[in-house]
């Protein structure tokens, strides 16, 4: 693995890496580079976003004779036009799409499957609170040039190839794992390029910051119940931190440490976190980190999904925080 100095450009470090790996070749320097694309173009669109209304309001129309469309809806067409590149990759599952979008012949079916979630926390839009896209990205099972299949989605989270987000905050922020480390670009807005500003992220062992929706706590299992309630003695200074968009929680805790629970209910056993494009990308850049991801009983990345939109439990973060998390879920007493 090549080693990376603050300032190296996403280009660049795209193609060091992808030199390193045999397998890549073009097909997957090309996909991380269209990823980016898209990511500037959400970002453009994320700014503005305080004015979509005022503009939509005259009933702006754009220069494809569009009506201006929701940030959500954009980022999806904008993800999956950016992915539909020749010879990249053959499916894309989203999360706006109930069935996944399989690359049109015209475009050459490539080699990778790209699971997404293309603006994650969009309940806090209106807020101008931090938002995201999440990226999986699996190395498809058929051969290249047939027409993807089921299977080339449904793969369990370990054969994962890559992962990451990008986090519009008061920066726009592109983090990557290719399995080697975990890095963080941070764009440049005035030339629209991404550069290295957090080299190999490492997560610590424990950290005393907890994220979770406590409204839902009278809901969980009555353990989980009794080991929150236990933080809160006073004596040992945990700090509770929730925004309520998966992404940004998560880049916190990722730069300074901290465990994010999104817990199944009695309600909702398997919680509201989908696995292809929630729960696998954002476990797969926490082990590239150091730390855990579990969904109560498992690690998330030997999860096997049986349908593109399935739901997991997620805790995620500092390997203690997870394992002290576990031993509560499973004390016998
Ligand atoms: P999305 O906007 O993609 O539907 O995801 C929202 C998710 C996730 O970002 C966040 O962790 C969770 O919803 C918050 O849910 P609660 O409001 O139930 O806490
Ligand atoms: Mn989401
Ligand atoms: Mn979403």
């Amino acid at each position: 693995m090549p080693q990376f100095e603050e300032g190296t450009t996403l280009d660049r470090f795209i193609f060091e890496t992808t030199k390193a790996h045999s397998h890549a070749q073009g097909q997957f320097a090309t996909l991380l580079q269209q990823l980016a694309l898209a990511a500037r173009l959400v970002s453009a669109r994320v700014n503005r976003a305080g004015l979509a209304g005022i503009l939509g309001a005259t009933g702006e129309v754009n220069v494809q004779g569009e009506f201006v469309q929701k940030l959500d809806i954009y980022a999806n067409e904008a993800f999956k036009r950016a992915l539909e590149h020749p010879g990249v990759c053959c499916a894309i599952v989203s999360e706006e799409d109930e069935e996944p979008f399989f690359v049109p012949e015209r475009f050459r079916s490539g080699r990778y499957v790209v699971c997404i979630d293309p603006l994650d926390g969009s309940s806090n839009i209106d807020v101008n609170a931090t938002i995201g896209t999440i990226f999986g990205v699996f190395r498809r099972k058929s051969p290249e040039e047939t027409p993807a299949t089921q299977d080339d989605i449904l793969q369990q989270g370990k054969e994962m190839v890559a992962a990451g987000y990008i986090i519009y905050g008061s920066g726009t922020v592109f983090v990557i794992s290719t399995g080697d480390g975990v890095h963080a670009f941070t764009l440049d807005p005035s030339v629209g390029e991404f550069f290295l500003s957090h080299p190999n992220i490492v997560l610590e062992d424990f950290k005393r910051v907890y994220s979770v929706n406590e409204g839902y706590a009278a809901q969980w299992d009555p353990k989980l119940r009794t080991y929150i309630e236990s933080l809160k003695d006073g004596q040992q200074s945990w700090r509770a931190r929730y925004i309520g968009s998966l992404v940004a929680d998560f880049h916190r805790n990722l730069l300074k440490g901290g465990v994010f629970m999104y817990p199944g209910t009695q309600k909702t056993p398997q919680g509201k976190l989908r696995l292809l494009y929630e729960g696998f990308p954002i476990a797969f850049l926490a082990e590239a980190a150091g730390g855990k991801a579990s969904d109560g009983t498992m690690d998330i990345l030997d999860k096997t999904p049986t349908s593109f939109h399935e739901r997991t439990p997620l805790f995620v973060g500092n390997s203690t925080n997870v394992d002290e998390i576990l031993s509560a879920l499973h004390n016998e007493s």
